[in-house]
Order: structure tokens, then sequence, then C-alpha cells
């Protein structure tokens, strides 16, 4: 067993998990990955094999079934969980709220119950930036206050917060972290891992490359009749490299005893805003193809803007996002150019 100890990273086969598991694994940490390859397959954890080369623990099971999950316990010690294992579509969480509910719910009780019972005690949960809606102010801070969620999926989130809370705050030994992420985008710089969405892309940068790559004939930016400087959404687009260091930080700091509170809430992005354009044009550049793309309506649900204040995790966790967005939209491309390669 390493020095360090031991994370077990639920989800590990999806996009965040994949590259958690990677930096978790160069910063000394043993993994064991679980995922059920409802939206991955074993090519994810081939690919993480490689870049690491070696084998990690990885065993396919379901969170939600709750037996096949205490087995993971009694054979694996950890003292921490990262839990990334979720539904992620906004629009088919508005189609269909009870799938979302239970799974993205009964999973994530499963884990808590068994951390409790098992007296393993720390929690990272995969938050989003959607628990802040349409902020009134910005950027945004962990104080700024949550707004009514807007989607099964978003909700599930704010749940999700609350429960770790109140667990925190209830049982001894029990110590939770939330990760708000603000909108997660890239690949490894090896191009071995990325981003895999089934079917038509929801999110802006997978849409992005497969239009470059000819696989879309045409990308529709939503909306140009914002309150922003040029009509388009503003996100805080965070490369996936840097939110998977994040990861390791609050794992250190839950490790290590460094908590300030039971339970502590940080904002995961890059504290600058960019247009949906930009993006767009900033992805044009930087690989030298081009993305055909046109306005259209604004897309239900969609907030104007919504970038992060990072100061607190810049502070606590000694975390920064460093990686620059040409280098990360190099790294986008250059993963859906090897997809097409196999
Ligand atoms: C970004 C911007 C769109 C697609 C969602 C979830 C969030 C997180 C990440 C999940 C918006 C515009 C998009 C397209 C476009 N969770 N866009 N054309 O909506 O900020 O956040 O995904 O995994 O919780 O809410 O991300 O990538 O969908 O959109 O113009 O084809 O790009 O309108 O302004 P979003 P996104």
């Amino acid at each position: 067993m390493s020095k360090k100890g031991t994370v077990l990273v639920s989800g590990g086969a999806g996009f965040i998990g994949t590259h958690t598991t990677v930096a978790l694994v160069e910063a000394g940490y043993d993994v064991v990955m679980i995922d059920n390859f409802s939206n991955s397959g074993p090519s994810a954890v081939e690919g993480v094999e490689k870049i690491l080369g070696r084998k990690v623990t990885f065993e396919e099971v379901d969170t939600c079934d709750e037996k096949a999950l205490r087995g993971v316990f009694e054979r694996h010690q950890f003292d921490t969980v990262i839990h990334f294992a979720a539904y992620k579509a906004v629009g088919e969480s508005v189609a269909d709220p009870l799938k979302y509910y239970r799974n993205n719910l009964v999973s994530y009780m499963n884990i808590l119950k068994l951390m409790k019972e098992f007296k393993r005690p720390n929690v990272l949960f995969s938050s989003s930036a959607t628990v802040y809606g349409d902020a009134e102010t910005l950027p945004v801070t962990e104080q700024t206050p949550r707004q009514e969620a807007t989607s099964p999926y978003g909700n599930t989130k704010q749940i999700a917060e609350d429960i770790l809370r109140d667990c925190c705050k209830a049982y001894p030994g029990f110590y939770g972290i939330a990760l708000r992420y603000f909108n997660p985008i890239g690949a490894h710089p090896s191009a071995l891992i990325g981003e895999l969405p089934r079917g038509v892309p929801n999110n802006l940068v997978p849409f992005i490359t497969q239009t470059a790559a000819g696989i879309r004939e045409c990308l529709s930016i939503f909306g140009n009749d914002y309150n922003t400087p040029d009509g388009t959404c503003l996100r805080d687009y965070i490369d996936i490299v840097d939110l998977a260091k994040a990861h390791v930080a609050a794992v250190d700091r839950m490790v290590s005893g460094k908590m300030e509170t039971k339970y502590e809430i940080f904002n995961v992005g890059t504290g600058k805003p960019v247009s949906v354009l930009e993006l767009v044009t900033r992805f044009e550049k930087a690989n030298g193809v081009k993305v055909p793309h046109k306005i259209v309506g604004r897309r239900a649900g969609d907030v104007p803007a919504v970038w992060a204040d990072t100061t607190l995790a810049n502070e606590k966790l000694g975390w920064k996002a460093e990686r620059d967005l040409d280098d990360t939209l190099r790294a986008a491309w250059a993963w859906e150019q090897n997809l097409h390669k196999k």
C-alpha cells in the first residue's frame, strides 16, 4: 500500500474519473477505480494504464448495487472516496427525472452508508457550478447563494451537497468536501484519455471537435442576444488536467487533517469568463481548423454568464488553474483525432 494512502474513485472510467486517477497515482496515491461502464468502457481504463505504464485496480461495479459495493469495501482498504458516478445530461434529466434521482442519489447514499459503517472518514463529492443558477453577482464565491435548480440533474447536485453537510455534522469522524466544477474541457496531453460523449454531444467542446472532424455539419451557437460583450454566453472553461489536480489537493487536505471545518466547499474554475464565440474562434486558431457555425435561438435553461471566484481554492487548497486555454483546446482536438485513428 502507498504511504500516502488509497482512494476509491467511483465513476473512475469517466471523463473526470480517468484524469483524476492519473493525477492521484502520479501524486503517490493508490487508487481503486470502480465503474459500471454505463457511459464509458474498458478502453478508458486501458488509457489510464498506458499513461501510468502500469496496471490499476479496477472493478466493474454499479454503485447503486449495495451488495456489490459492500464487496469493494470488504476487499479494499481506503480512507477516502471520490464520488463521480452519476448521470449528467441536463436535458435527459428533465425528460426522465426518476432515472436521475434514482441513479444519482441511490449510488451516493450507498457510498455514504458504507463509508460510515466501515469507518472510512473522507468523502469528496463532485458538485457543479450549476448550483449557482443565474447568480446576481459575478464572479460567484462559495458564499454566493444557490438558486433553485432548473433541472433534476442540478437538483441532485444540490441535494447531494446538503446530504454531505448533514452527515459531516451528525457523524463523528466523517469529513466532506464538495468541489463545484465550472465547465471541464480538454483531454490529457497524451491524447490517451478524454471525453467520450454518446450520441450527439450536449456540451460545447465535444460538439466543436466533432464538427471540426466532419462528424457534425455545423455547430449551433445558442443565442447571441445575451447581455454580454459579444452577445453569447460566458462560461469558465477549466482544463481537465487542472481539474484533476484540484482533486489531489482536496484529498491531500483531507488526509493530512488540514480541514478547518468538517464540511468544505470549493469552486474549481479559472476565474476567467470566455464567450461561446470566443471559444470557437480560439479553437479554430489554436488548431488551424474551421468549425462551421451558425447562430440559433437560445437554449432553454442556459444562464447568460457564470464564472468562478477561485480565491478560496487558491488559498486553502494551494491549487490554481495553470493550463493555457489554447493548449487545452489543442488537447481536445488531439483527442478527437486520436479517436478516429483507432
Ligand atoms: C456551454 C455554453 C451553451 C452546446 C453544463 C451543465 C453543468 C456541467 C457542464 C455536466 C452554453 C453553449 C453549447 C452547443 C452552444 N455538467 N453551447 N452550442 O450548459 O454551461 O453546463 O455542462 O456535465 O452542470 O449545466 O455547458 O457545454 O452545455 O454549454 O452554443 O452545441 O455553450 O449555450 O452557453 P453548460 P455546455
